[in-house]
């Protein structure tokens, strides 16, 4: 057997495929295009579903693809075993409707024995039970003998997930020879062993399975196949496992370099070094693919995974950051395959360290949690830590279970893992709500299963905004039907459109259809699979039917607003990078009418004169009124012009390029100016965080600056009529009330103290005697309660023995302080009882300590009477009648 290097078999695959007429298309991203049902590309077929149901066309009947894919279910195992990743590529030949089973296990088999060359008598192959036509062919056609075929049942062999496209798949296994296997008399495919190695998974898609459980046959079968890379790649190679592979391999030997630890020094290293060589590789294609390390979603998958590799790097006594490093690595080995990986590397190697060393933040955090809980088990004589705890280092400190495990046994405590894994079951039940929503083919509603893949819609929105065209389908309710009637709220598909659908950030076009006595508002369009333009809306009046010819108007000024902050968005995007750097990605947008929104990697907040250059850039770029040129041109010569695609943008082999001057050149399908003039002027209005290394700023254009800048003389107006001045003298004008507001304060406190203090001296000369106590009630207006606290003070002071009540009103409430001086409370007074019936008076309450109190009432107008008793009460506390 020759052994061929990982890339080598991935181009004799493709090109083998090449050779029985299929289509070769590149991997497609790992973020899945319009299919909720799925968090990450997990298998070949994924991103082809749309073909598989026929909701789209394909390009060709016969597809090929490598598919980079990550499946994350098993992630615990991997490191222990020889063959459990994370990452994977899954080489793939489809068929939509052309050949069938007969083909696909004839050219499987000859691609092996003849192209590769693996030696027949060690292939097997398993079949489903009841599948006597894939046995014929292994047998009949192939001439495999007949104790090679293993029956197996629909565990095995059967592929179906949830409704949908299913059927029965034979798989070919290779036999690695007795001495790897159990020694049993009945071991081959499908013993636990490790004899026989499944590589290759062919799945003839015969079947629909619907809501009750039946089978229905599909018109036009369709084939997937499904090959592991690494695993064909380590049987060519002749190795044990996935990670001795040629590329793999070198990405493990650069770490034990790193580590200084040789592989196969103990088990404990090898399953480190296992786990980072696996998640590096996950790690680098999912940021290369646009995902950021964040708290839900992908985004989540990546942070999981990454750290734990950080952490894996720890337990292998590797100090400081490493992961970047390793990422090259795996860039070096994929990249030919995979070139964006090359393209984007500085980006990826930057969000690797970021994220790398925000780890290193929380690890050190999340072990010092961990030592304080098990202080707390220790201190309560307890053995084991909760599972809700265990889960929380997991999930905020990302600490695997295992971990935790592990630092509590050296000091004898346990984890309750059932308690544990109930918090993570929570945690899942969360993240499949997210993606229930759809069935597993990703569709969003079953009605327009209804409308077949020949209807379709012809954009004719770049250069029309109004167009005659036929109505091909009313839907209504979620159902077909065939005219709608006034009032109605319904979705029409048109044969050709001026409707821009939503669609790469901008929001759809609004407008009307018109008809003879009818018209529809249309409020909403989008695209479905198939170019099916849907224009959503309601009967204004009149009756459509399926078949009529309207007359479809888009709003043109909504059109125009919506193009002037597109076209902005591009002119905003060159701008940060020329003022920011390189590394700025966009990372979403939002265009509408009214103002545009764009979310960009960067890893601090932008200053306020990096704001100000962005801002200037673009309106610079306005001014020199640029022709904005959109030409179509292969995906091939618009990055030769260095035309800026999208992460994970799912791009045909025609693209379109929008490019302004030398400055912007991006591949769109909006829809623009055709002169950056148009966009009249530029504003920036904020600038925030969204997510850990991606900023926002939103901004307007044309008129919305306008009317900002309408909006903001109107204030200026208002304050300068107000202040009576101009806007020229306006700042002077407010330096100088503040300046004198201060004055005033400053003046203001000082009269307030001068006439405390003379008021203080009349009160207390006014004061009544109640048994050689001075007792002192008064309502000083015009103090608050902080000011009376403070005469209270100084009245206190200047008196040996005294009560003072103090009161005063606003708003119809009343406020009290009451205190008494040290000797006062030695013959026996409480002021916070005395205060408390003095209150009642005015219908409030309140009170306190014997020397200080404090209370409020309701009734202002019983003030006096409320004062006049104080002196009374007094004597009655003292016991004088
Ligand atoms: N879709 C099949 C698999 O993933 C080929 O195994």
């Amino acid at each position: 057997m020759e052994k061929l290097g990982l890339n080598e078999i991935r181009t004799r695959f493709l090109e083998f495929f090449r050779g029985k007429d299929h289509l070769i298309l590149p991997s497609f991203s790992l973020i899945p295009q319009k299919d909720k049902s799925l968090l990450l590309i997990n298998a070949g077929m994924a991103p082809l579903k749309p073909y598989f149901t026929g909701q789209e066309k394909p390009p060709k009947k016969r597809i090929a693809t490598c598919q980079k894919c990550i499946r994350t279910p098993d992630i615990e195992r991997v490191g222990k075993t020889a063959r459990h990743a994370t990452f994977f590529e899954m080489l793939g030949n489809f068929s939509f409707g052309d050949y069938f089973k007969k083909e696909a296990i004839e050219w499987a088999w000859e691609f092996v024995t003849q192209d590769l060359k693996l030696p027949e008598d060690r292939l097997w192959a398993s079949i489903y039970e009841q599948d006597d036509e894939a046995f014929e062919i292994w047998h009949r056609v192939v001439g495999l003998p007949e104790h090679k075929i293993v029956r197996m049942g629909k565990e095995d062999n059967f592929w179906e997930i949830g409704t949908g496209p299913c059927g029965p798949c034979s798989e070919i296994y290779f036999d690695r020879g007795p001495d790897k296997g159990c020694g049993k008399p009945d071991c081959r495919p499908g013993c636990d062993c490790d004899r026989f190695v499944e590589f290759w998974n062919l799945v003839f898609t015969q079947f629909n399975k619907d809501e009750e459980g039946n089978y229905h046959p599909l018109p036009h079968p369709n084939i997937d196949t499904g090959m592991g890379l690494e695993r064909i790649a380590a049987i060519m190679q002749g190795v044990d496992s996935i990670f001795e592979v040629d590329t793999i391999r070198s990405i493990l030997d650069h770490i034990s370099q790193i580590a200084g630890i040789e592989y196969g020094e103990s088990y404990k290293t090898d399953v480190s070094l296992r786990v980072i060589t696996d998640h590096i590789r996950s790690t680098t294609f999912m940021v290369g693919d646009g995902i950021l390390p964040s708290n839900e979603g992908r985004g989540y998958v990546l942070r999981r995974i990454l750290r734990r590799a950080a952490r894996h790097g720890r337990l292998l006594g590797i100090e400081g950051p490493f992961l970047s490093r390793l990422a090259k690595t795996v860039i070096s080995q994929s990249c030919n395959a995979y070139p964006e990986l090359k393209e984007r590397e500085e980006y990826i190697l930057k969000v690797i360290e970021i994220e790398e060393e925000r780890f290193r933040e929380t690890i050190d955090q999340g072990l010092a949690y961990l030592r304080e809980y098990m202080d707390e088990l220790k201190e309560q004589g307890q053995k084991v830590l909760d599972g809700v705890k265990a889960f929380k280092l997991y999930d905020t400190y990302g600490f695997p279970l295992d971990l935790t495990k592990e630092i509590l046994q050296e000091e004898g405590l346990e984890v309750d893992e059932e308690g544990f894994r109930r918090e993570m079951e929570v945690q899942r039940e969360r993240a499949r709500a997210a993606h229930r929503i759809t069935d597993y083919m990703g569709m969003d509603s079953n009605v327009y299963k209804l409308i077949d893949a020949e209807v379709s819609t012809r954009f004719v929105g770049y250069h029309a905004l109004e167009s005659h065209s036929r109505v091909l389908a009313i839907i209504k309710d979620d159902t077909r039907v065939q005219s709608a009637a006034q009032g109605d709220e319904i979705a029409v598909v048109l044969d050709q459109s001026p409707f821009y659908a939503e669609s790469g950030g901008q929001v759809a076009d609004q407008g009307l259809l018109l008809w003879d006595n009818g018209r529809m508002e249309i409020r909403d369009v989008k695209k479905l699979f198939g170019n099916k333009i849907i224009h959503y809306g309601r009967m204004i009046e009149g009756t459509l039917e399926q078949g009529d010819v309207v007359h479809a108007v888009v709003d043109r000024e909504a059109r125009l607003a919506a193009a002037r902050n597109h076209t902005a968005t591009h002119l905003l995007h060159s701008a940060l990078r020329e003022v920011l750097g390189p590394h700025v990605e966009q990372a979403g947008s939002l265009v509408t009418p009214q103002r545009l929104r764009f979310d960009f990697s960067h890893f601090s907040a932008l200053s306020s004169e990096e704001i100000l250059k962005v801002e200037r850039l673009v309106n610079q770029k306005i001014m020199e009124a640029i022709p904005v040129e959109v030409f179509e041109t292969t995906f091939d010569e618009a990055k030769e012009m260095r035309a800026i695609a999208l992460f994970g943008e799912k791009y045909g082999d025609r693209v379109r390029v929008v490019k302004i001057g030398d400055f912007s050149i991006e591949l769109c399908g909006g829809t623009h100016l055709t002169n950056t003039g148009q966009a009249g002027m530029f504003k920036i209005v904020s600038e925030s965080g969204v997510a850990a290394g991606v900023r926002r700023v939103e901004a307007i254009t044309g008129f919305e600056v306008y009317n900002h800048i309408l909006n903001q003389d109107r204030l200026i107006g208002y304050v300068c009529r107000e202040l009576k001045t101009n806007p020229f003298d306006l700042e002077g004008r407010v330096q100088g009330l503040i300046a004198q507001i201060k004055e005033q304060e400053r003046e203001i406190a000082n009269l307030r103290a001068k006439l405390a203090s003379s008021l203080v001296d009349s009160l207390i000369e006014a004061g009544q005697e109640i048994g050689g106590i001075k007792c002192i009630a008064a309502n000083v207006e015009g103090q608050d309660i902080e000011g009376l606290r403070h005469m209270m003070d100084v009245m206190k002071d200047k008196m040996r023995v005294g009560v003072v009540v103090l009161a005063t009103a606003s708003d119809g409430k009343v406020h009290f302080v009451a205190g008494a001086t040290k000797d006062a409370v030695a013959k026996g007074v409480h002021v916070g009882n005395l205060l408390r019936e003095v209150a009642k008076i005015t219908g409030g309450g309140g009170g306190g300590r014997p020397d200080m109190a404090q209370a409020g009432g309701k009734d202002a107008s019983k003030l006096q009477e409320a004062l006049s008793q104080v002196c009374v009460l007094l004597a009655k506390q003292l016991g004088i009648k």
